[in-house]
């Protein structure tokens, strides 16, 4: 069954080592990594999940590794456990798309109604001779022009959901990269104190910056519309554990714990003109480069997003 989950197509038998077994398929390696790093380390149990291309097939497998210590405890055995997830998240991910198309379907025809009656009354020849006319134009064409921007926010949002090109990762520096956004804020007329809290000598990140910038953007501007009356944002990075963690920390008006869990979901906005696509893209992104997201809130006090992303193991600095 094992074979079979791995997609190995070669002769497998008992007597073969796990590298005889893993290392001639390179496609393989991160399980086969997680085998070897798991063997050394001192855990006693890990799991893990992988999106593997296995020749040009995209696999999903979550792999669990577990030891059993001999009585005297100086040897122990390792079991691994492989489970494929790949018809399944397949149908969660049409599900998905379906659920996205009538969604999107909805979010396009609300502001068209709006802008063909403004269009249309423009049209109408008698409005023409009526003595509010500077008026009448500038109002619907205001109308026009912030309904269209709506749905230039929407699409703009969607299609970087959608066409959202595969990452190309550079070794960077993450302080690089944060700086540059919260530079983007530095003029900002508004009450919000940016402080950061940089760790020096952190590890290099493997990153697309023009894509962790966009996360970077969602999650700032999130914590700029939970403080309108101001407030104070810190920007932490810390090393832990061969991940690198970002934390963006705000001082607004928190999220309520019964809609914590739905905040990744798409669409899911409690503001009156949000997309709810924020953070969905946000931990698409993370994902892609093999890191995680969490969030830390509490309601009237603030909070805190928390950006994992896997360290750069060779060298630190440039
Ligand atoms: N820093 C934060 N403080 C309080 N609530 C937040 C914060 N970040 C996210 N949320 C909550 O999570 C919801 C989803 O956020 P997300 O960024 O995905 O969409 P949105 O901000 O509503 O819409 P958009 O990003 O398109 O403007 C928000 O509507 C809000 O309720
Ligand atoms: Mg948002």
């Amino acid at each position: 069954m094992a074979v079979k989950i791995l997609r190995i197509d070669r002769p497998v038998t008992n007597t073969m080592t796990i590298d005889e077994l893993f290392n001639q398929q390179n496609d393989l390696k991160p399980i086969y990594n997680l085998l070897t790093d798991f063997n050394i380390s001192k855990e006693v149990f890990i799991e893990n999940e992988f999106n593997l291309n296995i020749k040009g097939e995209s696999v999903y497998i979550k792999a669990a590794c577990v030891k059993l210590f001999s009585e005297n405890k100086k040897e122990f055995s390792t079991i691994i456990i492989l489970e494929d997830h790949t018809r399944m998240i397949q149908t969660q991910k049409v599900a998905a798309w379906h659920g996205m198309a009538r969604h999107l379907a909805h979010e396009i025809r609300n502001p068209l109604t709006p802008i063909l009656w403004a269009a249309e009354s423009l049209l109408d020849a008698d409005i023409k001779n009526s003595p509010d006319f500077m008026k009448i134009v500038a109002e619907n064409s205001n109308s026009i022009v912030k309904e269209v921007k709506r749905l230039q926010n929407l699409l703009a949002k969607f299609s970087s959901f959608a066409k959202m090109p595969d990452v190309n990762l550079k070794t960077d520096r993450i302080e690089r990269v944060l700086q540059e956004t919260i530079d983007m804020y530095a003029k900002s007329p508004m009450n919000i104190k940016i402080k950061t809290k940089f760790q020096p000598d952190i590890p290099l990140v493997k990153i697309d910056a023009e894509m962790i910038k966009q996360v970077l953007i969602n999650i700032i501007k999130n914590a700029i519309e939970a403080m309108p009356m101001g407030g104070n944002l810190t920007i932490t990075t810390v090393s832990l554990d061969k991940m690198v963690l970002i934390e963006i920390a705000d001082t607004g008006i928190g999220i309520p714990a019964n809609i914590q869990d739905k905040v990744f979901e798409p669409y899911f906005t409690t503001k009156e003109s949000g997309t709810g696509l924020g953070l969905t893209i946000c931990s698409k992104i993370i994902s892609d480069h093999g890191g995680h997201m969490k969030i830390i809130s509490r309601e009237n006090e603030g909070t805190t997003v928390i950006i994992a992303l896997p360290a750069e193991m060779e060298g630190t600095k440039t």
